[in-house]
């Protein structure tokens, strides 16, 4: 059996986000940041296909993304205020990491479920993040989606695509809470 862990529990049921435009610096080093990119490898993985990887997202890296978004924008027709939010978010960010969700060729594992995987190791990065004491924050936006900046911006294959971006830092103001669901509205016990 499973040993009790009360304080993981707490940490479960109370644990949020910090929005990623109120983050700063310090971020983790490389060294602090292997532990919170080993638990979310950690994540269940059906036949242990690996269906993700990591892209760390350093200050040089996030500055040329931003420019990128800037061109993508305006190649896509965005409105400016969806460029800028989405340039922002990078132009500001101090580290971020890219979950790619990297779905592998299997006859036993249908794909989705792969990108299901993909989606909990965003939580598992999320979480790990927060219990080591950083801010953290997990957001798309549409350059997510944007093949183009998919493939050039962040060299991904054709079959890969960013599950999410994690952003990671210092954080300057209390988040505050946020509505969680009704439960019962959202659970059928089913006992026949
Ligand atoms: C796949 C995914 C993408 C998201 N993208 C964004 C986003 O681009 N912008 C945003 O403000 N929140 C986004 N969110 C919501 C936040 O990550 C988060 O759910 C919210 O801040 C509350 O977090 P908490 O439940 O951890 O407190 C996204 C959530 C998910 C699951």
């Amino acid at each position: 059996m499973p040993e009790k862990n009360p304080a993981a529990l707490d940490f479960l049921l109370t644990r949020r986000s910090r929005p990623a435009k109120t983050l700063t610096t310090p971020v983790p080093t490389r060294d602090e940041l292997t532990p919170i990119l080993t638990a979310a490898a950690r994540t269940p993985d059906h036949g242990k296909l690996e269906p993700w990887r990591f892209i760390v997202l350093e200050r040089p890296a996030l500055k040329r993304l931003a420019d990128e978004v800037e061109m993508r924008g305006a190649a896509r027709g965005e409105a400016r205020d969806r460029i800028e939010k989405v340039y922002r978010a990078f132009a500001d960010a101090h580290l971020v990491v890219a979950v790619v969700s990297s779905p592998k060729l299997s006859e036993k594992v249908p794909e989705i479920e792969q990108v299901y995987s993909a989606g909990a190791v965003c939580l598992a990065m999320l979480n790990a993040a927060l219990a080591s004491g950083w801010g953290a924050n997990w957001l798309s936006g549409w350059a997510c989606h944007d093949r183009e900046f998919l493939d050039v911006a962040l060299g991904l294959a054709p079959q890969e695509n960013v599950a999410g971006f994690i952003h990671i830092g210092t954080e300057t103001m209390a988040a505050p809470e946020r509505p969680r669901p009704d439960l019962d509205a959202i659970t059928t016990w089913m006992d026949k």
